[in-house]
C-alpha cells in the first residue's frame, strides 16, 4: 500500500479480534511514531505498552468512549515528556504527529486502531497518571487502542473545496 492510499482509507476500528499483536509489531508502530516530525527535532515522545486485561478494563473508567480497550490485545499510550521540549508547548503537536504515523503503520500493517484522547482533558490526563504510574513531568496525549480487526470500514471522501482559501482569505 503506497502512503497516499493508506492515508485515504484508513479509518478508526473499534472492534477487534482475539489474535495477539507481538512485540515486533509494537515496535515496527513505534519506530513508525518515532519518525514522526518535531520542532528542533526534539523527539519528546514516551510510550506506554499496555497489554494487561485488568489495565485495559479499567480505561473506560478514565474515558467512557474508550471502554472498548477491554476487550483490545493492546494499546499504546503516547506521551510527551516535557522535560524534552526545545520548545515549550510544541510537545503536544510532535506527539500529535507520532501518533498519527502509528495509526497509519498500523493501517498499512493490517491492524486496526483507532485515536483515544486524553490531551487536553484534565480528568482524563490524571485518570491515566495514577493508573500508570506516570510523573508529572509526562504528559499522557493518547492512547491507541489495536488488534486485529473484526471488520473492515470503507474509506471516506473528506475533500472540501471550501475550505481551500487562494492567496488570501
Ligand atoms: C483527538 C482525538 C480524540 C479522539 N478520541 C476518541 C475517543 O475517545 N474514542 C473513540 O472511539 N474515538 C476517538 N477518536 C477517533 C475519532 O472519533 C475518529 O477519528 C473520527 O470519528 C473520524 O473517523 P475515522 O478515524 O474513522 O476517519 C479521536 C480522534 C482524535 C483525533
Amino acid at each position: 500500500m503506497n502512503a497516499l492510499t493508506a492515508i485515504q482509507t484508513r479509518r478508526s476500528i473499534r472492534h477487534y479480534t482475539e489474535q495477539a499483536v507481538d512485540d515486533e509489531i509494537i515496535n515496527t508502530l513505534l519506530t513508525a511514531g518515532m519518525a514522526a516530525p518535531s520542532a528542533g527535532n526534539e523527539q519528546p515522545w514516551e510510550f506506554v505498552v499496555i497489554r494487561d486485561r485488568e489495565t485495559l478494563a479499567r480505561i473506560g473508567g478514565i474515558n467512557k468512549y474508550a471502554t472498548f480497550a477491554k476487550n483490545a490485545p493492546v494499546a499504546l499510550l503516547t506521551c510527551v515528556n516535557t522535560e524534552r521540549e526545545k520548545f515549550p508547548g510544541n510537545g503536544i503537536l510532535d506527539v500529535s504527529a507520532c501518533t498519527q504515523n502509528i495509526l497509519l503503520a498500523a493501517h498499512v500493517i493490517g491492524l486496526g486502531a483507532v485515536w483515544t484522547g486524553i490531551y487536553p482533558e484534565r480528568d482524563r490526563i490524571e485518570g491515566f497518571r495514577r493508573l500508570l504510574d506516570i510523573p508529572e513531568t509526562i504528559l499522557p496525549l493518547a492512547l491507541v487502542v489495536l488488534g486485529y480487526p473484526r471488520s473492515k470500514a470503507a474509506a471516506t471522501e473528506r475533500f472540501d473545496a471550501s475550505r481551500i482559501h487562494t492567496e488570501k482569505w
